[in-house]
């Protein structure tokens, strides 16, 4: 059961007034706020722990070595994967770039995505088609959000080299069945690698990449309560070898010389550079944060609020929400009819509600609607119905303001 009260103690942002109102933050599919343990675990990584990791045979970089590598522990285990598996990146954009880059599909191949992906899991695969002369092609999608996954056969052929789709879509909160998706592509060719974007799924519920199956899975911190500029790339261990090195420098190597340089093996050879230590150190604080609230309770008390709003809304006669779909994370996008998402959202700031407007980075989902953008109200863990209540009453005041 979730104490909210208690929760909420532990965001200080959450106390904050936005134009002379409580601050309802229902902007948490764009970023998380942070909760004081996180927060203190980055004072403390500075004013006790810094130091550069990997390299050094001083006290404090040994100390802060293995703070950074039990962090990838941590971390880890938060989506049963082994520590070999998990190299840390500046989050989800980073991680399927490196793998877009690092690919070594043969020219020609075939790479199939959604139409619900955020543009960072299309963006870098029509780059790769564009530069391979390979083809994108889309799983369609029905009304609801629903995945036209009876499609997937056909899309297949000799050519598909990957599937990259997303775990949750971060515009309408559907939950793919990711799981048969890839039972049914290895079953046609067990080759078929799958990369799933869990940007939108780490934050809300358990996610076991084990038991999923997939090859890749990459999600960032900053929307699972840990800092910016942290995230994780998950790459099945025996893929490690098929992967190019995007990016090279310090602490990916073996040995140099002018000649030849032999490389590491496993995570460390795709983290070139200092890497962002603090932000991986509030990473795997923010896993212990949700691990000690339970992540089944956190999925539990979001759909809850998810359950309250979708009953609210329905309410409201000149609201439209998109994708009526049974299984969801707690995300809402919805339009008032006749008038601009942007519009809404700005009234709605000045009752210090916090929503996100526009097209939320899924411009061919917004097309597949034929619609500019949605309103969109996403929770987290700290949220409550009240906060639903005084957002659904500040619609009504909005709605009778715009029209
Ligand atoms: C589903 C999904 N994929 C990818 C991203 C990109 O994440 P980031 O900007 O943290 O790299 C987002 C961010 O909103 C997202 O929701």
């Amino acid at each position: 059961m979730i104490d909210s009260k208690h929760i909420r103690e532990q965001f200080p942002i959450l106390k904050k007034w936005i134009n002379n109102k409580p601050l309802v933050y229902f902007d948490n599919g764009a970023t998380t706020q942070k909760p004081q343990v996180v927060i203190d675990s980055i004072v403390k990584y500075y004013s006790e722990q810094n130091a550069n990791i990997h390299r050094g045979v001083h006290t404090l970089s040994r100390e802060a070595t293995e703070l950074f590598e039990r962090s990838r522990q941590t971390v880890a285990s938060f989506i049963s994967a082994k520590s070999s598996e998990i190299i840390f990146t500046a989050g989800t954009t980073d991680g399927i770039n490196l793998i877009a880059n690092g690919s070594n599909f043969p020219k020609g191949s075939e790479i199939i995505v959604s139409q619900m992906e955020h543009h960072s899991n299309i963006l870098p695969w029509q780059l790769w088609c564009e530069r391979n002369e390979g083809k994108l092609k889309v799983i369609p999608i029905n009304k609801d959000g629903s995945l036209q996954i009876e499609k997937l056969e056909s899309l297949i052929t000799t050519k598909t080299v990957l599937i990259a789709m997303a775990h949750v879509s971060n515009t309408l909160g559907v939950i793919n069945p990711v799981k048969e998706i890839i039972q049914r592509a290895k079953a046609i060719n067990s080759k078929i690698l799958v990369l799933i974007d869990g940007a939108q799924s780490v934050p809300h519920m358990s996610v076991d990449v084990k038991d999923m199956n997939c090859d890749f899975f990459v999600f960032s911190g900053h929307k699972m309560y840990a800092p910016t500029g942290s995230g994780v790339l998950f790459v099945k261990e025996n893929l490690f070898n098929t992967l190019k090195q995007s990016k090279t420098g310090g602490g990916t190597i073996k040995s140099v010389s002018f000649e030849k340089t032999e490389y590491v093996d496993g995570p460390l050879r795709f983290e070139a550079g200092t890497p962002n230590i603090e932000a991986v150190v509030g990473l795997a604080q923010a896993c212990e944060f949700m691990n000690s609230l339970g992540v089944k309770n956190i999925s539990a008390h979001e759909h809850l609020l998810l359950e309250h709003a979708q009953k609210e809304l329905s309410t409201i006669s000149e609201v439209e929400v998109y994708a009526n779909h049974s299984n969801k994370a707690a995300v809402i996008s919805f339009n008032v009819k006749g008038q601009h998402p942007f519009d809404v959202g700005t009234l709605l700031d000045k009752y210090g509600i916090a929503v996100r407007t526009g097209h939320h980075c899924t411009q061919p989902l917004m097309s597949y609607y034929g619609i500019q953008g949605t309103v969109r109200a996403s929770f987290a863990i700290y949220n409550t119905k009240e906060e639903i209540d005084i957002f659904i009453e500040a619609l009504k005041k909005t709605i009778k303001l715009l029209n």
